[in-house]
Order: structure tokens, then sequence, then C-alpha cells
């Protein structure tokens, strides 16, 4: 028994993949993937430096064997990101009015979208547009065309592939403020008459945080919108943050990170209490989303297993976390079994 069998008739469950994932070259996680989920996100390969680095050239190659190996394996497709402003291709930022950055935007919306037209299901249309206090984020999209840019880009992608669910995602979209911000900005999509499916909530969460209870309350305020809630990056530190420690400590270099216990104290494996605390988190949560699930499309993890995760090495060089259901020999965790026992009792 799967993940993906477990959870069929509750909601999706999602992996993201990297490049060497997307190529085949490690036929262990690639075996894992098929086994375990049936729904992919592109961690790296669609964002719009990756795809399309210059005004006038485009990169393909990956994306259309993402695409391939999506549907050859009938998997759910998500398409991440058309818009947001990091990573984005140099050249756009030296875009300097308002009607150049729009028809760049539209000239990149359809030209990505469309290539895959009918072919991917999910597109995350707008990434990370808002502050942690709900406003808008100040990007180049702010700054040059004000709060439109946003409607506009929902309305291409609606034009350009009518049968994919298009949604707004973010992080921390279980802060009340944040949470405020989402409301908003998807009611005045709807009054406009603007198509939206959903809301992706992130969910780069710790041990610690977010309470059960900011993440429902979210999952509630965004159904009662009429749209559908998915989680789409979820991964759970088992590593103190940086950010819940002294903030001071952020600061620090490399090499004091490294030798400091407090932010490095499972280098190699987790001991057998850091598993433990991770499985309960996960069954926490899940028991949450599968009380939800008529609101919840997908849950989708930020990678197979833990040595394909971008929080090895972040914030620091060195540190090795463990964050996923699969260990760095493709094993399930404790965390995995107390998933899968909360449909197979
Ligand atoms: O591909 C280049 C490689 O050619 C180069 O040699 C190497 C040296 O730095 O960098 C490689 O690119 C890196 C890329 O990951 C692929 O590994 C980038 O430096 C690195 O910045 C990039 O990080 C990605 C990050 O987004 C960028 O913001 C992470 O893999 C990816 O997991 C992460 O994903 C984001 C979501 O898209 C949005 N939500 C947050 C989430 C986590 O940050």
């Amino acid at each position: 028994i799967s993940l993906k069998e477990s959870f069929k008739n509750d909601f999706l469950i999602g992996a993201a993949i990297s490049r060497s994932q997307i190529n085949q070259t490690d036929s262990l996680s690639n075996a894992l993937l098929k086994k375990e989920f049936n729904s992919i996100s592109p961690e790296n390969d669609m964002k719009w430096e990756q795809i399309h680095p210059e005004k006038d050239s485009y990169y393909f190659e990956t994306a259309d064997k993402y695409v391939a190996l999506g549907e050859k394996n009938n998997m759910h497709i998500v398409g991440h990101t058309l818009l947001w402003h990091s990573q984005l291709a140099p050249w756009v930022h030296t875009i300097k009015d308002s009607a150049t950055l729009a028809n760049t935007i539209k000239t990149h919306i359809t030209k990505v979208a469309g290539r895959y037209k009918g072919r991917i299901d999910t597109w995350d249309v707008v990434n990370e547009a808002l502050n942690e206090d709900g406003t808008l984020r100040e990007s180049l999209f702010l700054k040059l065309m004000g709060e439109k840019y946003i409607a506009y880009a929902f309305k291409i992608a609606a034009e350009t592939d009518p049968d994919a669910k298009l949604i707004y995602n973010d992080y921390n979209l279980w802060k009340p403020e944040k949470r405020a911000g989402v409301v908003k900005l998807v009611k005045s999509l709807q009054e406009e008459g603007i198509k939206i499916d959903g809301v992706g909530m992130q969910a780069h969460w710790s041990l610690l945080g977010p309470s059960i209870e900011d993440i429902e309350n979210s999952i509630i305020a965004y159904s009662d919108l009429g749209v559908k809630v998915s989680f789409t990056e979820l991964d759970i530190t088992a590593l103190p943050n940086p950010w819940d420690l002294d903030g001071a400590a952020v600061e620090q270099s490399y090499e004091q990170f490294e030798s400091d216990p407090k932010m490095n104290p499972y280098p190699i494996k987790l001991t057998d209490s850091a598993q433990t605390q991770l499985a309960k988190r996960y069954e926490d949560i899940f028991k949450l989303f599968l009380k939800h699930k008529d609101k919840i499309d997908r849950v989708t993890f930020w990678g197979v297993n833990d040595d394909h995760s971008w929080l090895n090495n972040w914030p620091i060089k060195g540190r090795t976390n463990h964050p996923l259901l699969f260990d760095r020999n493709y094993e399930p965790k404790k965390a995995y079994h107390s998933v899968l026992a909360l449909k197979n009792k």
C-alpha cells in the first residue's frame, strides 16, 4: 500500500521533482515517485529564469520531459510558476515601463502555458505576491503595473489554457494578516469575473509551528470563498528554524552555524526522539487534512526524499535536514508510517 493509494479518495499526493529526477538519472528516486505519488511539481525547471532566460529565447527541453514523465505515469501535472518576483530572468528587470512589462508578461504566459495547453492540470499562476502583513509585495510587477498585474496574469492564463486549474500560491498563508490579504485578493479577482480555482498554501513548516488551529482557519477561510485549497510545498524542518532562534543568529557566519549543535543537531541521522517528533507532527497535520478533505485538492511534498530537499545546506552550508517522509536511503521514515496508519488501521 502506498501514499497515493491510501489517500486516493481524499486528495492527490504530490512531490516536487528536480532536474535529475526529470532526466531520470536517479532510478531509485524515480521508482519511489511512481510508487507513492500521483502528482508532480517542477521544483525549478518552469521558473522564468530557466524557461525564458532571454527576451527571445526559451528553454523547453527539461519542461517538455517533465510533462512527458507525468503523462506517461498518469500523474496530475503542476506548472510552477508563471509569475514570481524571484528567479525571474535578469533581462526582465531592465524593463522600465508598464506597457512593456504588460506585453512581456502576456508573451511569457501565452508562450509557456500555450506550449502545454491541455497538458498542465494546475498552474501556479502568481507566486508570493504578498507581504507578511497581507499587503502587496513591492515587486517589479507592482511598481510598474500596480495591483492589476495579478488579475492580468490570471486572465491571460485562463485565455491561454481554459482547462487548467489556476491557483494563487504563497507561503505563511496560515498567518491571520496574510490570510486576510489572500481573501481580499481572491474576492477582488472574483468580483472582476477573473477565473481563480484555488489557493496554494506552500507549507514549509517546522516541528513547532504553525499551529493546527491557524492552518485550519485558513483552510476554512479560503474554502468559504468557493475555491479549493492545495498544500503545494509541504516539508517539515527537523532542525530549529533560524527565525525561531535569536534573530542575530542568522547573521552569524556559516562556520559558526556548522559547529553550533543547536543549529545542526542531527548532522547525519535523525535521532529516535526527533523521528518520533516528526512522525507526530506529520500525523497531526494529516489528521487535519483528512478532516477537511472536501476542501483540499492536493497535498504535495517539496521533494521525494530527504537528500533531494532544498532544506539541506539552507540557510547555511553543511546543515543536514530531514524534512520529508523518505530518508536518504529511499526508505520510509517513522513519519511515513504514522501518516499511512491514519488510513490503514
Ligand atoms: O542550476 C544551478 C546550477 O547550474 C548552479 O551550478 C548552482 C550553483 O548555485 O545553482 C543551481 O541553481 C540552483 C537551483 O536551486 C537548482 O538547484 C539555485 O542556485 C538555487 O537558488 C535554487 O534554489 C531553489 C529555490 O526555490 C530558489 O528560490 C530551490 O531548489 C527550490 O526548492 C526553491 O523552491 C521554492 C519554490 O519555488 C517557491 N516557494 C519556496 C520554495 C523554497 O524556497
